[in-house]
């Protein structure tokens, strides 16, 4: 199949794009690069600068595309994803999330694109009332991050009751981790995720690691997640894009590894390894105390299942960040 990869210089985009080159696909990229960089971008992908909020640069891929083999598939990975920053500054999230896909979708439509996979998020269900989240759970987001991408997920819904769409919505639970090549991972300059935070303070670009909160009510008053190696995670989405193209069928799953971690217990974990020093803090805003998915979906439809561990994830995410430091 032939896909463009929206948002492919960033972080989980690349990975999707390695993912579909080793598994024989065509890869097309859009980027700004206001995020993302060009060098991760698959050499043997074709790279278009452009931006999602513009209908024309999208149009002109699509169209530039469609002269020699149109279109399969659109993968969108442009979005905002940062929770404590979707709760300060929410309106660039209804910009660049909502408003960046209702144009896409346009653009697709427009020029007869029919299949589109997209990165949700574990953040749509809230504060979950049962242990494991299954994709009928009921949604009640309770930060802006998660409003913005719920509300992507019902325009894709209305979008393709209305022009003949088939979608793959994926609710990512929490990803991590690096390609095997460490080509590519996680290169931010504002890091705010949990492991990359651990690592860069494992290898000495931090002073300590701070635990946001430790009255949770779970088992040792910090938050529980689901964490999910990006190299599974892209795989699913090849998964994904093949399962709507051969049932012309749509479909929502969840992507986890269908067991929870506390953030003391990914702590320890990376203390069985590495040497360093953390403390407890405050809590952050907009944190869930619980996130875990049910993955039989996906499992059941895509015939997917992790089969890296937390472990995997944090080796992984430290050799890469070791390297970035000897660059
Ligand atoms: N945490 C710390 N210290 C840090 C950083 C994070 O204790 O320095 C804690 C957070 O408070 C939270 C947990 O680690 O309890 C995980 O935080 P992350 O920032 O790594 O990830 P989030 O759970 O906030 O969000 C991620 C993605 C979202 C996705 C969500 C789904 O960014 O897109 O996982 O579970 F929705």
């Amino acid at each position: 199949m032939k896909v463009l990869v929206v948002g492919g210089a960033g972080y989980i985009g690349s990975h999707a794009s390695y993912e579909l080159i080793r598994a024989g696909h065509e890869v097309v990229v859009l980027d700004n690069l206001s995020t993302g960089s060009r060098a991760a971008v698959h050499q043997d992908a074709r790279f278009y600068w452009g931006d999602i909020r513009r209908k024309s640069d999208i149009t002109k891929v699509l169209l530039t595309e469609a002269e020699t083999k149109p279109i399969d598939v659109v993968m969108h990975f442009a979005a905002k994803l940062v929770v404590p920053e979707s709760v300060e500054q929410p309106l660039a999230y209804y910009e660049n999330n909502v408003e960046g896909l209702r144009t896409m979708l346009e653009a697709m439509v427009d020029c007869g694109v029919r299949n589109v996979v997209f990165s949700s998020t574990a953040a749509v269900y809230g504060e979950p009332e049962e242990p494991v989240c299954r994709e009928d759970d009921p949604t009640k987001p309770i930060n802006p991050y998660g409003e913005t991408k719920l509300a992507c997920e019902q325009m894709i819904k209305w979008v393709a009751a209305a022009h003949d769409l088939n979608y793959c919505i994926l609710r990512y639970f929490n990803v991590a981790g690096a390609d095997s090549t460490l080509e590519i991972g996680l290169n931010k300059d504002q890091l705010t995720h949990l492991i990359p935070l651990i690592m860069q303070t494992a290898l000495g670009q931090r002073e300590k690691f701070y635990i946001f909160g430790n009255d949770y009510p779970t088992h040792d008053g910090t938050c529980i997640r689901d964490y999910i190696h990006v190299t599974d995670l892209a795989r699913a989405h090849v998964l994904g894009a093949q399962y709507i193209l051969k049932s012309n069928d749509s479909l929502l799953v969840n992507l986890g590894s269908g067991k929870g971690f506390s953030v003391a217990e990914v702590v320890n974990a990376a203390q069985a390894l590495f040497d360093f020093e953390y403390e407890y803090a405050p809590r952050r805003a907009g944190d869930p105390a619980k996130l875990i998915a049910s993955n039989q979906r996906a499992a059941n439809l895509l015939g997917w299942k992790p089969s890296l561990s937390l472990d995997d994830i944090i080796k992984s995410d430290y050799a890469y960040r070791r390297i970035l430091l000897e660059q």
